[in-house]
């Protein structure tokens, strides 16, 4: 089969209810505690995805069993030391970095070298970032250039608890200090600049000792070595990630109305409605209930009258970190001049994505000025494009993907979007959602 797809005509209006994708960042987060704790830990609703199978594929070669059938997931975890594999094994995270950064948190203490690989994506992306302060526990490293994967890790039984400043706002780097943090004798001190607390919020469910203070933009992170962690019990909701994808969508159509079910509404996940209202996106939350520690809420979008450009605020980048492609296309609607900063981070992506966010921009005639870590688009209201687009290469990222669907359905024009495989990574069913949209 063909891996793109093509697309000619603007989306017609739309008023529905839907549930999309589980979240991905908890999915994988759920697997690797669950491989460490005393026990069956059972999941409904696990994301089905490359990533989350990626997770279960290195927890099962950890000598973890797993068991998964439609909508559950059992794992019969053997405890904080119950890993037991072959000497030289290959652990692959695929497309994953949180995959490929967290469980090298886990593996602090392995006794033998492992190595660790992934798709040509991940390969190109930066693990210094986490080795280095994982070095700093005990643990040693061989990296290829110095920062890539593939990797070897050798830990150590005698792991020194670190005090680290986490200045880049990465959940991945502090989760990875986390895990390893609950394998070290004493406390772990973490300053993180502010970014989604899945980890900590996991660990503060299952009684685990750490201690989190909050200073204005940064959390205080404490961190003391765990003994034992209960199974548990969970059931996913949707991803705030991929509900954006139809967010915006809503919000670029005429006369639509959507309702998006049991999403998770973390407030260090929720930038990207906290942005689209202030560009004038009507968008209300229902049903808000806690949930083992987390918010989830049905998320009501309707069609915006008229975009309202925005000066972004920087203290926003992280919690809508995912999702800059998407609020870019809103901006490209926009009725004047939107400028987002500081967001060298995006490059660090699965693709480089501040330029990807500038070269959509461009196809679609929007003018953008780009710098390493800045882009200022200009709006215009009337956007329609006509022309014919076609959008390959870009490392077979999900998100570029999903947004170049999201900008032909709102924009229109004759669009030709390669790997279109690419949504496995997070959100199987995109297309599928898409079609009922219309039926
Ligand atoms: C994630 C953290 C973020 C995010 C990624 C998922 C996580 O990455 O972009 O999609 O689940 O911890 P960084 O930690 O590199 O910012």
């Amino acid at each position: 089969m063909a891996d793109y797809i093509i697309l000619k005509n603007k989306f017609p209006s739309f008023d529905k209810k839907i549930t999309v994708a589980s979240d991905k960042s908890l999915s994988i987060r759920w697997i690797l505690f669950a491989s460490i704790a005393n026990g069956v830990s059972k999941a409904r609703n696990l994301l089905n995805s490359e990533d989350v199978k990626a997770t279960k594929n290195v927890i099962k070669k950890l000598g973890i069993k797993i068991y998964s059938n439609k909508d559950t997931c059992k794992i019969y975890g053997n405890g904080i030391d119950g890993y037991k594999y072959k000497k030289n094994i290959t652990l692959n995270a695929g497309n994953s970095g949180t995959l490929g950064r967290l469980i090298l948190g886990l593996l602090s203490n392995t006794p033998n070298s492992i190595k660790i690989i992934g798709d040509k994506s991940l390969s190109k992306r930066d693990f210094k970032r986490v080795t280095d302060p994982l070095e700093k526990f005990g643990v040693k490293f061989i990296l290829k250039n110095n920062k890539n994967l593939p990797l070897f890790i050798k830990g150590s039984s005698n792991l020194k608890p670190i005090k680290y400043f986490e200045k880049k706002g990465s959940a991945q780097c502090k989760s990875a200090l986390i895990f390893a943090g609950m394998r070290s004798e004493g406390t772990t001190y973490i300053k993180a600049k502010k970014s989604r607390n899945h980890t900590e919020l996991l660990c503060k469910y299952l009684n685990l000792p750490i201690k989190i203070n909050t200073r204005g933009k940064y959390d205080l992170i404490e961190v003391k070595k765990v003994n034992k962690i209960n199974p548990l019990k969970y059931d996913l909701p949707s991803d705030i990630s991929s509900s954006a994808f139809f967010m915006v969508l809503t919000a670029l159509s005429n006369n639509s109305n959507l309702i998006i079910k049991n999403v998770n509404i973390n407030p260090s996940r929720t930038g990207v409605i906290t942005i689209l209202k202030k560009m004038g996106v009507k968008i209300i939350l229902k049903n808000v209930k806690n949930y083992k520690g987390e918010k989830n809420a049905d998320i009501k979008i309707q069609s915006a009258d008229k975009i309202i450009p925005i000066n972004c605020p920087t203290s926003l980048n992280t919690s809508a970190i995912d999702e800059f492609l998407l609020i870019f296309l809103v901006a490209a609607k926009a009725n004047g001049v939107s400028y987002f900063k500081n967001l060298e981070e995006l490059n660090q992506k699965e693709s480089p994505r501040l330029i990807w966010g500038s070269k959509i921009l461009k196809q679609i005639g929007i003018r953008t000025i780009i710098t390493k870590k800045t882009i200022k688009i200009y709006g215009n209201p009337n956007l329609i494009v006509n022309k014919k687009i076609i959008i390959k290469n870009f490392l077979k990222d999900h998100r570029v993907f999903m947004t170049c669907v999201i900008a032909a359905l709102s924009f229109g024009g004759k669009w030709k979007i390669y790997d279109k495989e690419s949504i496995n990574t997070s959100f199987p069913n995109f297309l599928k959602i898409i079609k009922s949209l219309k039926s």
